[in-house]
């Protein structure tokens, strides 16, 4: 693998209105013009919805707003002169494919492993057909907001992805259509977690600082709670199986 280094870009023609990704557009067109491979990295929604626009900006992930993706980020944060350093997401889960590029396929995998409900729950019911307590619904819908981003990892110690896998065990296994694989679900997504190279959680607490959705890092202990049944349910029902 390459080693990588760092580049100095000039941005002369910055206004203050532009957000961090039109900052970088026209950097990228000062360099095409000259004949420069521009700089490469990831942008979608341009709207804080779609978690594509992963980088670090002077150390921070998502740079120093807090609750906000870079593609929101706006330069009248800085000032006229400043030097700013922008990485990519760093951690063994998220290799590098070029310059601010990372490959985060494994919050795929971790979905595919059981971030779904995989029986057919019809077609959407009016919203008060099912009553759900409150603050059952608030608790799913805040950890439904996890937009992928992985700024959770990026901002760790340990490069753990353990908020990410909260959120979404989170946020199904609180409604009714998700509850049924709930324990299935926490087993799953962790082991694809740490299948993936992702650090375990030691509570530093960075990932909710960190996040651009601002989720608690209550939901890793109601994950945590969720793998502790799960795994001594799976104990004791394989105990059972051996003792037939
Ligand atoms: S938990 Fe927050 S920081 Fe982590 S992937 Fe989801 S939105 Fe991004
Ligand atoms: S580009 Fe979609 S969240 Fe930033």
């Amino acid at each position: 693998m390459a080693r990588g280094r760092f580049e100095t870009y000039p941005a002369p023609d910055v206004r203050p209105d532009m957000s961090f990704l039109e900052m970088l557009d026209v950097v990228n067109e000062d360099l095409i013009v000259k004949g420069q491979s521009p700089i490469a990295f990831d942008h979608d929604c341009r709207e804080g919805i779609c978690g594509s626009c992963s980088m670090l900006v002077d150390g921070v992930p998502h740079g120093p707003l807090k609750g906000t993706t870079v593609c929101q980020l706006h330069m009248r944060h800085y000032k006229d002169g400043d030097t700013l350093i922008i990485e990519p997401w760093r951690a063994r889960g998220f290799p590098v494919v070029r310059d601010l590029v990372v490959d985060r396929g494994a919050f795929d995998r971790i979905i595919q492993a059981g971030g779904y409900v995989s029986v057919s729950t019809g077609s959407a019911p009016d919203a008060n057909a099912v009553p759900i307590a409150k603050d059952v619904v608030d608790q799913a819908m805040d950890a439904a907001q996890c937009i992928g981003c992985g700024a959770c990892v990026a901002a760790c110690p340990n490069a753990s992805a353990m908020l990410f896998t909260a959120a979404k065990v989170t946020h199904l296994g609180l409604l009714p259509q998700g509850a049924p694989e709930r324990s299935r679900r926490a087993l799953a997504m962790v082991r694809q977690m740490d299948a993936e190279g992702f650090g375990g959680c030691t509570n530093f607490g960075e990932c909710q600082e960190a996040c651009p959705k601002e989720i608690s890092v209550e939901t890793i202990a109601l994950l945590n709670r969720d793998f502790l049944r799960a795994t001594l349910t799976e104990r004791s029902a394989s105990r059972s199986e051996g003792a037939i």
